[in-house]
């Protein structure tokens, strides 16, 4: 079950050095992809069907295609790493195992669009991958395959590392740019024509780490050999992380389409001792959650999850066992949405204040039956309002909860009268 496309380096004894990733092949097809017209790599993203990696699983190609032609001022490049949702850790193994992979990527996706500055955002609690990623980068201006002129080649590429200050919505790309210009992390307002993102008014590309990481393979093998792996509309692979009361947590490369329960059956080696699969949240804590029922169901390709009602997302899982109270669930949850909203939004600001209130009532004796009527209104209020997608996010999570697991909070009710 398990493909190595992106993984394929981390077993590999000190796979984060450049000696062995230079053995590996890393960089070895640079002259290729500078004898190659820029326009022709982004055709071949285009044709893989690559989809961003990052959570909302936009085409890469075409969104490298919105990028202005002929503009006179510097393009950027930024690769989003902050990586700060729960259940979400795929992206630091790419730092730890495969840091060359992310700076061929660069390299790769800077020629195609054109930039000769990329910035690589990191969330900046994430010291020890942030080192590590620095040593890589060091190792690449040294060997001359970053820097003036890229493998003796008439492009300069330059990487900065930019390390955020720990707030989640820093990852969303507008709060990242905005961030990264030195303001406060507050979404952008987005254009109703689809166009790229602006830094410092100039055009860039905001791409997540193993999106990026993903692109050699691809130019260098054809978009075929990319299509191979997955399903019609989902193509490819991805990282899927899995925690939670599985036997063996940890993160694995698999090809679109896999049923779900296999995956946690056959790679996650099944259930912790004596417990039982109660649900699961799919890609990363905001999308909705699956019951059981709906997990034996459940196939890993982004339509597949949007036809049962949830997202793919980032390809994080977490999985819920039946000793879990699914109210202390939803109250866990909300407390990081809570504490993470940016509060530039009313609804957001004070809706997930809202229901984390009424989740610590119900969880302490003093809530009603009719409370649950209100969190749902609440979460319509929070659905459609907002600069950005957090606080629906929020709602999914949520509603599904308290809609999937509506006897849970009865006997909770029940539980205290
Ligand atoms: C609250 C919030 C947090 C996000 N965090 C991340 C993140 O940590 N990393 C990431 O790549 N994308 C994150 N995203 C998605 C980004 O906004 C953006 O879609 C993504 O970086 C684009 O890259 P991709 O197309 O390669 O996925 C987040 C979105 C939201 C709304």
């Amino acid at each position: 079950m398990l493909v190595k496309v992106v993984s394929k380096n981390f077993d590999i004894q000190d796979s984060h050095t450049l000696k062995v990733a230079l053995e590996c092949g890393t960089y070895d097809s640079l002259d290729k992809l500078f004898a190659t017209c820029p326009d022709d790599i982004t055709e071949e993203v285009v044709k893989s069907g690559l989809r961003g990696k990052g959570g909302g699983g936009a085409a890469c190609g075409p969104k490298w295609k919105m990028m202005p032609k002929d503009d006179p001022r510097p393009a950027y490049l930024i690769v989003n790493g902050d990586e700060s949702e729960p259940g979400t850790f795929k992206d630091r193994q790419i730092f730890q195992y495969d840091p060359h992979l992310l700076i061929e990527g660069i390299i790769y996706s800077c020629y195609a669009i054109n930039s000769h500055d990329a910035y690589i955002y990191i969330r900046g609690e994430y010291e020890w991958f942030i080192n590590r990623l620095n040593k890589a980068i060091d190792e690449a201006y040294e060997a001359g395959i970053i820097g003036e002129s890229v493998k003796g080649h008439d492009f300069r590429i330059d990487i900065t590392v930019h390390r955020g200050g720990g707030a989640y919505i820093c990852g969303e790309k507008s709060a990242l740019i905005e961030s990264l210009e030195g303001k406060r992390g507050h979404p952008r307002l987005k254009p109703h024509q689809k166009e790229c993102e602006w830094f410092f008014d100039n055009p860039a590309t905001v791409n997540n780490v193993e999106t990026i990481a993903t692109v050699p393979f691809i130019v260098k093998n054809g978009y075929e050999a990319y299509t191979a792996y997955g399903t019609a509309k989902s193509p490819g692979t991805m990282l899927f992380a899995m925690s939670g009361a599985v036997k063996n947590p940890g993160v694995y490369e698999l090809a679109f389409g896999n049923k779900m329960i296999d995956f946690l059956n056959e790679v996650g080696g099944g259930m912790k001792e004596g417990k039982k699969l109660k649900a699961l949240i799919p890609g990363g804590s905001s999308c909705p959650i699956l019951t059981a029922d709906e997990v034996n169901e459940a196939v890993l390709d982004y339509e597949s999850m949007w036809d049962i009602g949830s997202t793919l997302g980032t390809g994080g899982m977490i999985v819920i066992d039946d000793s879990q109270n699914m109210v202390d669930v939803a109250k866990n949850l909300i407390e990081f949405y809570h504490h993470e909203s940016c509060g530039q939004c009313t609804p957001c600001r004070e809706g997930t204040s809202w229901i984390d209130k009424m989740l610590a009532d119900i969880l302490e004796g003093s809530g009603k039956v009719e409370d649950l009527d209100t969190i749902l209104e609440v979460c319509e209020t929070m659905n459609g309002k907002t600069v950005c997608v957090f606080a629906p996010a929020v709602k999914d999570i949520i509603k599904s909860i308290v809609i999937k697991f509506r006897h849970e909070f009865i006997a909770e009710f029940n539980k205290n009268n």
